[in-house]
């Protein structure tokens, strides 16, 4: 399978080591709009076919599928150019600002026939798995309350300056990984009531937001995101869970400790494995990278449809518009009406 990356950012390094460690896959072009990035993948990868443009990448080029790690304000000209060409696809998160271009995009993708998967990876992390199988075996019973929390004072302005600069930055940027895992567990919602702050004030957008939800089946879940959060010890980037269910309740705790409770206490190490290319405190999701990116591979090659594909992440993307539009105007949205 032969693929082509947009974007060597800050992230794009992450999927290109991963995609090396994924067999019968090979990225044969990179395109990024900055000459230097450009350049600087080419050499630490190894791939001389380079472009800054990446209109000329689809028309000189014959690839497969082509992963979109840009950021946000250029998935659609870029999607809808992929679809044109015929290749699958694969988008980083926020797949996009706003509904009317995420709509848009998974008709252009549907229309051409071709596969759109977005790279909403924290699902994908091993310790969130484990718990989820958990959840899924039944083992404590019909889950009814869940807490699904982040918070961290860890400086991420410095590797992605654009976090400072944005109106939105935690719900759009953070939350919507949170909010899909309180989907992975509890489906999909029908209300969402939030509230934000701004504690950083050299800032644009709110670093601290909470937000309810109430869930098809009638489970309530709170999720909480913080980046002013400083506590010993950091527990950035791990997401922890509290579930509820009839029979027990399930804890995954800093240190990606597993706790099971029915009746008796059963503790479980699901620590993430460190990759040969990872950091810590970055494992966690840079094995998620290469998780995530193994589905999307599987999926193709079976033709089926990724767990979190286009189509699935339009219901995350209205959490977070929801989310939005419940701080701004402090009521209850349905998210229907998104
Ligand atoms: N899933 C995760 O865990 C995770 C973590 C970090 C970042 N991200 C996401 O990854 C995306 C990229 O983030 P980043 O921090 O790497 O950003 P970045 O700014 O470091 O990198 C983006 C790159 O894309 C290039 N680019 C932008 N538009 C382009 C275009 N039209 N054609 C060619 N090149 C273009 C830029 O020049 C830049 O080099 C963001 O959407 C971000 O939210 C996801």
């Amino acid at each position: 399978m032969k693929g082509a990356l947009i974007g060597c950012g800050f992230f794009a390094q992450n999927h290109l080591h991963a995609w090396r460690d994924i067999v019968g896959v090979e990225i044969v072009a990179i395109c990024d709009s900055d000459p230097e990035r450009l350049k600087a993948t080419s050499i630490a990868f190894g791939i001389s076919r380079t472009y800054e443009d990446a209109t000329q990448m689809f028309v000189e080029l014959d690839f497969d599928f082509v992963d979109i790690a840009t950021t946000v304000g250029s998935h659609r000209a870029l999607v809808e150019m992929a679809a044109n060409a015929g290749v699958d696809i694969i988008c980083q998160k926020p797949f996009s600002e706003n509904m009317i271009d995420a709509r848009a995009m998974v008709e252009a993708v549907k229309i051409a026939g071709k596969t759109l998967m977005v790279h909403e990876n924290f699902r994908w992390q091993s310790p969130i798995q484990a718990a989820l199988e958990v959840v899924k075996s039944g083992a404590i019973g019909e889950p009814f309350f869940g807490r699904f929390s982040f918070r961290s004072g860890y400086d991420v302005f410095t590797g992605q300056p654009y976090l400072a600069k944005g109106s939105r930055f935690i719900i759009e940027d953070l939350g919507i990984h949170i909010l899909d895992i309180s989907r992975a567990f509890f489906g999909d919602a029908t209300h969402i009531v939030a509230t934000t702050q701004r504690i950083n004030q050299s800032i644009k957008g709110e670093d601290v937001a909470t937000m309810m939800l109430t869930h098809e089946g009638g489970a309530t879940s709170v999720v909480d995101c913080s980046y002013a959060t400083t506590r010993m010890p950091e527990t950035f980037p791990q997401s922890l869970l509290e579930i509820d269910g009839t029979q027990g309740t399930l804890r995954l705790d800093a240190g990606y400790r597993l706790t099971v409770q029915v009746g008796k206490e059963v503790q479980k190490d699901v620590s993430p494995s460190i990759l040969p290319w990872a950091q810590r405190p970055w494992h966690n999701i840079q094995e998620s990278v290469w998780i995530i990116q193994q589905h999307f591979v599987e999926c193709i090659t079976a033709g089926t449809q990724p767990e979190t594909s286009g189509l699935d992440n339009l219901k995350t993307l209205a959490l977070v518009e929801a989310a939005y539009l419940s701080a701004m105007n402090r009521t209850i949205v349905q998210l229907s009406d998104i």
